[in-house]
């Protein structure tokens, strides 16, 4: 037996000042996402915005639904649709955030678990790392620059 530990490496920046200028513009974009999310279940609104080889920028939010499953959170929104506008163009960086009007969010949204799943494969076929950039609506932004250490031990098409 061996004991063997994953390692998560991240930044932190203190403000969204701090941030290089096209991360701090992306994340802006999804914090203008956030405000248009149809989230009346949760009041939970999720905004994010992806930055595409190209210099496209595709925004989404979390629309959800009577039928709670079928809504999908802003991050899958988002990459689909990015994929779905932009087939083939690499993905470079997705930015997240939310806003609710029932409470203040003040530290950085983490992504759900499917929506790290999925940001793998998008990673995968963009053949680049994946930055992700999260923060609340107001608070430090967290930012990982690739998605691996995100979601350890993913499941990957080579099990397939
Ligand atoms: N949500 C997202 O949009 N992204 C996440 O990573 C986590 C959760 C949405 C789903 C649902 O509409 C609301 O937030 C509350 O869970």
């Amino acid at each position: 037996m061996r004991k063997e530990q994953f390692v998560c490496p991240y930044e932190v920046y203190d403000t969204m000042e701090e941030l290089p200028q096209q991360d701090a513009d992306l994340m802006r974009r999804a914090h203008e996402a956030a405000r248009n999310a149809y989230a009346p279940y949760s009041k939970f609104q999720v905004g994010a915005a992806a930055r595409l080889a190209n210099g496209a920028v595709v925004t989404g939010n979390n629309i959800e639904n009577a039928a709670y499953p079928s809504g999908l959170c802003a991050e899958r929104v988002t990459l689909f649709s990015a994929m779905a506008q932009y087939p083939g163009v690499s993905i470079e960086a997705l930015a997240l955030t939310a806003y609710s009007e029932t409470k203040s969010i003040d530290e950085p949204v983490a992504p759900c678990g499917a929506c790290r799943q999925v940001m793998v494969e998008v990673e995968q076929v963009s053949k680049r790392p994946l930055r992700v950039l999260c923060q609340g609506d107001t608070g430090p932004v967290m930012v990982f620059d690739g998605v691996e250490s995100l979601m350890p031990f993913v499941f990957l098409d080579k099990f397939l």
